[in-house]
């Protein structure tokens, strides 16, 4: 292999029809692809109201190169799930094509790919039929309070009530189901959870509550004062939910789920505890940066580079040969609750949810 490729350290030599496997046994079938750094909102866990640096646009992968580098993953590397996401990935312009491209590969199995979009829903009312018709599949909508107050406090916009019609217009595109992610505020969960748990079970939403995990963001995250599990359970209960206990068994999913009875609202609801339940063991995730960087975890402090290779000639089976070794040195676990934990140097809109 050309010494431009710039092996990562310590990888053996993978078979070249090997698909996303690590050093525990983990294999990755599921591809993050954040298309942009840039985002229309400004979470106060995710960004500062004034980012002092975006990437730069010449180092953000063309569509054609994103393309590229899906394909190898789908027809070479065993990926069968592709999530697009950002930042906002809405605000890409090439995201109707890019799905389409995406949708016209087959894994290595024959299969479709399944296609998936995490959005902040802004610009989705107007958007949702022609993704859709792309082949789009399904949308996770990132939605932290259904109180317009909170929702403006902590995404510092007012713009809940485009996110509401952004969820509207998927569920009549067909892009079921419908996920709704929410990072549990501590000022406000014990009110707002049990709140955005009705909306979600009236409209048929299946929420997704997410504790709050230390990356990036303007709010100083402490172990000892996120929103966990418990408390969550604990005020849902409170205010009249009855959940019925998951199975033990999660698979690849990090989402625990409860099923929901409340009145005359039935549904399920999940809780992902990244922070004080991690499914490290049993992640099948791989992520690609939108300046084209292999990050094998969330918290990882190595990136592997595909874009210099991918623009210095490299061929098909020498990019996916790269994402193999680097999988292969993907880490056991965080360490979010370990001493010496530290933080990854970007943040979630840098790296793709
Ligand atoms: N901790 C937990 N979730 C986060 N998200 C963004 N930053 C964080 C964080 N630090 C969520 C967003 C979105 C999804 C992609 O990740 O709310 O729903
Ligand atoms: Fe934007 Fe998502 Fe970050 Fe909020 S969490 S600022 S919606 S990228």
């Amino acid at each position: 292999m050309p010494a431009h490729l710039g092996m990562p350290a310590n990888a053996p030599d993978l078979p070249a029809d090997a698909p996303l496997i690590d050093r525990y046994g983990r294999v990755a079938r599921d591809l993050r692809v954040s298309l942009t750094d840039r985002c229309n909102l400004r979470c106060t866990y995710c960004m500062p109201e004034d980012p002092d640096h975006w990437l730069p646009e010449d180092t953000l992968l063309t569509d054609d190169e994103l393309t590229r580098l899906i394909g190898v993953a789908i027809t070479r590397l065993g990926i069968s799930d592709v999530r697009f996401t950002g930042g906002e990935p809405l605000l890409r312009r090439g995201l109707e094509q890019l799905i389409a491209a995406t949708a016209t590969l087959r894994t290595v199995d024959g299969a479709v790919p399944g296609i998936s979009l995490t959005t902040n829903a802004l610009g989705l009312a107007r958007r949702a039929r022609k993704l859709a018709a792309a082949g789009l599949q399904r949308v996770n909508v990132s939605l932290d309070s259904i109180n317009p107050k909170h929702y403006a406090e902590v995404t510092r916009r007012n713009h809940l009530p485009a996110v509401v019609a952004g969820l509207t217009a998927a569920r009549d595109a067909g892009l079921a189901p419908i996920k709704v992610n929410a990072v549990p505020q501590p000022a406000h969960y014990t009110t707002d959870a049990p709140a955005l748990l009705r909306f979600c079970l009236a409209q048929g939403y299946q929420l997704r509550f997410i504790e709050h995990m230390p990356l990036g963001g303007s709010v100083e995250w402490r172990r000892n004062a996120i929103v966990t599990r418990q408390q969550l359970l604990t005020a849902l209960v409170a205010a009249g939910a009855r959940l019925t206990a998951p199975p033990t068994e999660r698979g690849t999913s990090p989402a625990e789920l409860w099923n929901v009875e409340w009145g005359d609202l039935t549904g399920d609801i999940g809780i992902i505890a990244a922070v004080t339940a991690p499914f490290c063991t049993s992640c099948d995730r791989t992520r690609l940066t939108a300046d084209g960087q292999i990050r094998t975890c969330l918290f990882d402090q190595v990136e592997t580079d595909l874009r210099g290779p991918l623009r210095a000639g490299a061929s098909d089976d020498e990019l996916a040969q790269l994402w193999r070794r680097a999988t292969w040195l993907k880490p056991r676990s965080h360490g979010i609750d370990h001493d010496g934990f530290a933080r990854p140097s970007r943040p979630m809109s840098a790296i793709g949810g």
